[in-house]
């Protein structure tokens, strides 16, 4: 284990190279897709690109590699919180002491045994439990918020990669440590320990700060409300499947806000509920009677700009649909298909990723 640290605390002193955005899990994730999305949007005319619906912020840290100034956006505070350590942040790094510091007990913390008495047998093990209580504890010591914020990125990290499908959306702690042939997940995964993997996800969060000599900045609100003027807002709202089943973050990533307001998340929880989630909230984006007109409103407030929508085409609305509610804000207005596909509307079921422009 030792050397393992060592050998990882000296890579983190060459990252002196281009930046690399890190290697999330987060369900509608377009890391796969952001080299098509830019390869599209490249040519138009923008400088100011505001990202409303930022989650990892994948999009964003391609935006700010390319030279834009970048408002990251997320409704989610841990989500804003990664903004602020990859995108907003210039030059802030954890250093290998620091990451030292952050690994052990020191005497002056008061420690809360909150995570270790709220969640047992749901997400971790005991022991790791209490890994997690005592860490978020000394990353609440750090002063420097790009600091806080990029010690919390890996943490969180270090919690989606060790859970079964990346979630928590339900108590399955077990699923680790059944003897079952499986067809999903990845054991070597779950098992490899805490401190490896927190390690790891510093290293990589810091190979993604850099400074591209513009005033980058994140945000924490509902996307309808952030203020101000943005030549181009890209838009990737939450997912209503054909069957109106919408990706609830709030509810998938429940623990990752509670560590992200750790001395509050007591008054959050839904006690009742089995896997200790937050106490629900409602959300339009995944409300299937409304959302056709959320859209509608999204667009009318970002109609001055030019409006860029990731979506899949199996959704609701269907595809068809949203490309009429953009049509009533933007004059021009293509549709793109990611992959083999070039021209037809979808058929039903078939699901593929699309980019809307409306220019
Ligand atoms: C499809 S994901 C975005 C994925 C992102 N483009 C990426 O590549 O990682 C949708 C995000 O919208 C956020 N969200 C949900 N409702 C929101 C709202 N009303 N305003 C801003 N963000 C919201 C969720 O927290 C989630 O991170």
């Amino acid at each position: 284990m030792d050397d393992y640290l060592n050998k990882n605390r000296q890579i983190q002193l060459f990252s002196n190279l281009d930046p690399i955005f890190p290697s999330t899990r987060y369900q509608g994730s377009k890391a796969k897709l952001v080299d098509w999305i830019w390869e599209n949007i490249a040519d138009l005319n923008f400088q100011t690109f505001l990202d409303a619906f930022g989650g990892t912020g994948v999009v964003s840290h391609k935006a700010k590699v390319n030279g834009k100034t970048v408002t990251y956006n997320d409704l989610l505070k841990y989500n804003y919180y990664f903004g602020i350590a990859l995108i907003e942040n210039r030059n802030v790094t954890l250093s290998a002491s620091e990451i030292d510091w952050l690994l052990d007990e020191h005497p002056e913390i008061r420690y809360s045994s909150f995570i270790f008495d709220t969640f047992h047998e749901i997400y971790f093990t005991d022991k790791e439990n209490k890994w997690i209580d005592r860490t978020i504890a000394n990353i609440y010591n750090l002063r420097n918020v790009y600091k806080f914020s990029l010690a919390l990125f890996a943490l969180s990290q270090a919690c989606i990669v060790k859970r079964p499908y990346n979630l928590f959306h339900r108590k399955n702690l077990y699923l680790r440590f059944a003897d079952v042939k499986r067809s999903f997940g990845n054991k070597t995964s779950w098992d490899r320990p805490f401190d490896e993997w927190f390690i790891h996800f510093i290293n990589e969060a810091n190979r993604a700060v850099f400074d591209n000599d513009k005033q980058n900045r994140a945000l924490n609100l509902d996307a309808i409300n952030i203020p101000g003027f943005h030549d181009l807002v890209y838009i990737d709202t939450p997912y209503i499947s054909n069957k109106g089943v919408g990706v609830n973050y709030h509810n998938f990533y429940h623990f990752l806000e509670g560590l992200a307001g750790y001395y509050t998340w007591r008054s959050q929880v839904d006690y009742k509920s089995k896997h200790r989630r937050m106490i629900p909230q409602y959300s339009e984006w995944n409300d299937k009677r409304s959302i056709s007109e959320s859209f509608d409103r999204l667009f009318d407030r970002y109609k001055n700009s030019i409006i860029v929508v990731s979506y899949r085409s199996d959704g609701i609305p269907s595809e068809k649909e949203l490309l009429e509610i953009l049509k009533k804000h933007k004059s021009k207005v293509s549709l793109l298909y990611f992959g083999q596909y070039k021209y037809a509307l979808s058929k039903n079921n078939e699901s593929k990723e699309i980019l809307l422009i409306g220019e």
